[in-house]
């Protein structure tokens, strides 16, 4: 019957969706938040001792490179920041004020940035270079100019 066989168009379908999700979280590490967790936006202070005390570029206890950066419109703090390549690296992104996104083309890292949560993405970059930071959700008037940039060394 034709039922049958738009039953069975449909099914492979879905069969083709869920393959395409497993490829991506198996060998291109795209995964949903394994946790969720949140954070006071309104404790987000931009001030010089802020952010040379809690943003960029840090080891922590297991010796893992953890970065911290904040979106607000619009760009990405700290603006510039230098990691190694080949490297597992861990970002966790927050929100200053409105929701956001995060895009570093090349790389497994596209995630929205909502204002309250905290964005964990552990990535690495294929070689050495210059990778543009992209907000990849309109977050008002100046978002097609929110960018930062990653030097890889
Ligand atoms: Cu931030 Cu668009």
């Amino acid at each position: 019957h034709l039922e049958k066989k738009w039953i069975s168009i449909a099914l492979l379908v879905v069969a083709l969706l869920v393959a395409i999700i497993t490829i991506d979280a198996f060998f291109h590490g795209v995964n949903p938040p394994s946790k969720v967790e949140t954070i006071d936006s309104a404790k987000l202070h931009l001030s010089k001792e802020f952010a040379e005390s809690n943003l960029g570029v840090q080891l922590d206890a297991n010796g893992d490179i953890v970065v911290r950066m904040v979106a607000g419109r619009y760009s990405f703090f700290p603006k510039h920041i230098a990691v190694p390549a080949e490297t597992k690296i861990t970002f966790r992104w927050v929100s200053m004020d409105v929701l956001h996104g995060v895009h570093i083309p090349m790389t497994n890292m596209s995630t929205m940035i909502v204002p309250g949560y905290v964005a964990e993405i552990t990535t690495s970059f294929p070689k050495p270079g210059e990778y543009p930071v992209l907000c990849n959700e309109y977050c008002g008037l100046g978002h097609n100019h929110m960018w930062s940039n990653i030097s890889v060394i």
